[in-house]
């Protein structure tokens, strides 16, 4: 396993500069440029033409330099050069004489990484998953430039967020760094984050290329998989978001894909990302993902990070001996510089400065209000009307203090440290669980200022009932943390907490669950409380949100990104395949040239194929609990007057009405079942849209359907096809609620 020992990281650089290379002798290099009117600092020319005359002017020294990044302690050997790092994942220093900047890398999954040990602040919004649940492109921008903007404000100049491996294992400790089950909505999403990210002159970038859908043994796994349904499910949300946001780049992952490591194959990287899709970016290796020079080169491998072991020195020999064409080398290096000019990073490199710390709040919590899904609400027991409830029982979860984060390399630091911890202390180490300070005691007793709201921690079940019997409501607050680096046991809920739920419903029946999750979780209490919200992992002001969805300030719009299956032995798996000894590290001194070297890899088949998510459930007729596309409102929306008409595309449209007494916005979804004969599960997300109605207002909602959306891969031909023949076009409000069905003809 590789972590990322970071407080270690910072003591090598001061181990560096003991040894004399100082931080300004380094800077001297980077002096003021004698050649202010380089005709590739001319604006006006188009990336290409621009990158094209860089790379003219760079010797091989200068070109090697740029195929790499310059160490991280534990993962690869260090290079002087890294004391200039900003302290991110990853420093390739510039070429002043030809007036390129240094690249700075940061982790930016939910918001930047490792600010705490720069002495630094960022925001951490809601997970990405919850920002799928949004079902907002908008929002999804947002979510997008704000990153940027801290980014920038930090000093870097590109982001490793963008995460988009589909959620064909549900148990995947990152399925809350991802977007979810459906390829399209996962696509446009990621799309939308990589454009807010890009407009703001970030290199942004999209990851892990590809089939990195499970945590345990990822440097070993090879996983085994029909090219179709790689390309009709996993590709697809990666070939929509790239074509979405013209991303910067694409981090190819750790795993091996059909026998070759996804860093070194040429399917993944050239034949598909590049030609195909006409990728104009870097494909960058996953921290550790390189393992050759000559064969990764040749697959389309442009970067290797986070050091140099294949793309240096040796490198530099198999160019000088042919075995890399110098062509080829130079592609490498125009890619990377293409997207430093496109993104902006070299026209406006970015300049420390303060974090606007109220303004990045203020859109957690937009964010998160726009992402929390209402799972149930028997006898509209929500909105709690702060007038009337006199008592409430808040519980669990250490809602009285902070909200859980995810884990891993996507770790935002919390202002204050762990929210459990006494103040200032509690930094965020890998894999500890981070709890951020925003209260959901604090913030349900600003809603409700007359009620007497108590608190119990929940550690026992019976002291907690108890408190619950009294309160005119209860509301527990439940948790799964989870993490880069580790996969779920399972789907229950850990320490205990269903047995918590199943007491505290028991003693009182209104009894509303607010869970604090990754990935979907089994409720075997279900049916017994009368409130259930997603509030995923809420973010900086995730307590506020939850505050306000709970008292009716804000009403609910969000829908599941992902299937929550009833049991875990619905999932197509039974359990995750966990890797033999011999293929994983042991805490080795060099562990990373054991990685390097490539561990014996194990196998994981996809088998299920094309069924991932719904898709499978629909496919098995397995009955789930809450399907992908739920989501309840406090009001109530009807569907009319659905037309399909077809032409180059198909055109869909129908009306929505708010039929309840409040205003809402209802994320209009839109399936088609493919024809018979294109083998395809029983249907497929094709189009939605997320419509803002007033109490009573209808809107006419079109959406024309991309032709690839309704298409299959042919693998035979290489290339998408639509099948000829009957197409059932369906829309409702989620994957199995769809009032409206028209049938087309499609030849
Ligand atoms: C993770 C990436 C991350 C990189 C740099 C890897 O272990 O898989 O998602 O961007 O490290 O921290």
């Amino acid at each position: 396993m590789n972590l990322h020992g970071s407080s270690i990281r910072t003591t090598l650089q001061l181990g560096i500069a003991i040894l004399g290379i100082t931080l300004s002798s380094i800077s001297a290099q980077v002096g003021t440029d004698h050649r202010a009117s380089a005709p590739s600092m001319n604006s006006s020319l188009p990336p290409d033409e621009r990158a094209a005359l860089v790379v003219k002017e760079m010797t091989l020294d200068e070109k090697i330099s740029f195929l790499h990044g310059t160490g991280m302690v534990g993962l690869s050997p260090m290079s002087p050069l890294s004391v200039n790092s900003n302290g991110g994942a990853g420093y390739v220093p510039g070429i002043p004489r030809l007036r390129i900047p240094a690249i700075q890398i940061s982790d930016a999954a939910y918001g930047v990484r490792q600010s705490g040990e720069n002495g630094r602040y960022s925001t951490a919004l809601p997970a990405n998953v919850a920002g799928a649940a949004s079902w907002d492109p908008e929002a999804a921008y947002e979510y997008g430039a704000l990153i940027a903007r801290e980014l920038r404000a930090q000093g870097y100049n590109m982001s490793l967020g963008g995460g988009v491996n589909l959620t064909r294992e549900p148990r995947n400790g990152r399925t809350f760094e991802y977007m979810g089950e459906d390829p399209i909505l996962a696509g446009k999403m990621v799309g939308q984050v990589m454009r807010g990210e890009q407009a703001e002159h970030v290199i942004g970038d999209i990851k892990h290329y590809a089939m990195n859908d499970q945590e345990s043994g990822r440097n070993a796994v090879n996983v085994n998989i029909d090219k179709r349904s790689m390309r009709e499910s996993d590709l697809l949300a990666f070939e929509i978001g790239v074509r979405e946001s013209n991303a910067g780049a694409v981090m190819c992952s750790y795993n091996r894909v059909n026998g070759d490591y996804a860093c070194e194959n040429k399917y993944l990287l050239t034949d598909v990302l590049k030609k195909e899709w006409n990728f104009k970016g870097f494909v960058v290796s996953d921290w550790q993902g390189t393992h050759s020079a000559a064969k990764a080169s040749a697959a389309g491998l442009d970067h290797e990070e986070p050091g140099e072991i294949f793309y240096g020195e040796a490198m530099k020999k198999a160019v000088e001996s042919g075995h890399v064409p110098m062509a080829e080398l130079d592609d490498h290096v125009h890619r990377i510089l293409r997207s430093m000019f496109a993104s902006g990073v070299v026209d406006d490199p970015p300049e420390k400065s303060v974090v606007d710390v109220a303004g990045g709040f203020e859109i957690a919590q937009k964010i998160e209000e726009q992402s929390i899904v209402l799972l149930r609400n028997e006898h509209a027991q929500l909105p709690l009307n702060a007038a009337k409830v006199t008592s409430i029982a808040v519980i669990g979860a250490h809602s009285d203090v902070g909200m859980i984060s995810g884990g891993g390399s996507a770790q935002v630091d919390p202002p204050g440290g762990n929210a459990i911890m006494p103040p200032g202390q509690g930094r965020t180490t890998w894999q500890a669980h981070i709890w951020f300070p925003t209260s959901p005691l604090k913030a349900i007793r600003g809603q409700a200022p007359h009620a007497n709201v108590q608190y119990d921690p929940g550690t026992d079940p019976t002291t907690a009932a108890a408190l619950a019997r009294k309160a005119d409501v209860a509301i527990v607050f439940a948790y799964q943390w989870e993490s880069e680096g580790m996969d779920l046991d399972s789907l229950s809920l850990p320490e205990h907490q269903d047995d918590l739920i199943a007491k505290v419903a028991a003693a009182n029946p209104h009894t509303v669950v607010v869970l604090e999750t990754g990935s979907p979780v089994t409720m075997p209490w279900a049916d017994q409380v009368s409130g259930i919200l997603e509030a995923w992992y809420g973010g900086s002001r995730g307590a506020e949100a939850v505050a306000r969805v709970l008292f009716g300030e804000v009403n609910p719009s969000a829908k599941l990104p992902n299937t929550f299956p009833k049991s875990e032995a619905d999932l197509p798996h039974r359990s995750i395949v966990k890797p033999p000894r011999q293929s994983t590290t042991h805490g080795e001194p060099d562990e990373w040239k054991i990685i390097a070297a490539g561990l014996p890899p194990f196998q994981i088949t996809y088998d299920e194929g094309l069924k991932v998510g719904y898709k499978w459930y629909d496919a098995e007729h397995k009955q789930v609990l809450f399907p992908f596309g739920y989501g309840l409102s406090y009001t109530t929306y009807n569907y009319s007057d659905l037309k399909v008409t077809t032409g180059k595309s198909v055109h869909v449209s129908f009306k929505v009405t708010n039929t309840g007494d409040r205003a809402g916005a209802e994320v209009a979804e839109v399936y088609a079942a493919l024809p018979e004969s294109a083998g395809e599960p029983p249907k497929r997300l094709v189009g939605w849209s997320k419509v803002k109605l007033n109490a009573g207002e209808s809107k006419e909602v079109a959406i024309d359907v991309d032709p690839e959306y309704l298409s299959i891969f042919n693998v035979e031909r290489d290339a998408w096809q639509l099948v000829p023949g009957s197409y059932v076009l369906m829309v409702g409000g989620s994957s199995q609620n769809l009032p409206l069905k028209e049938s087309v003809t499609l030849k």
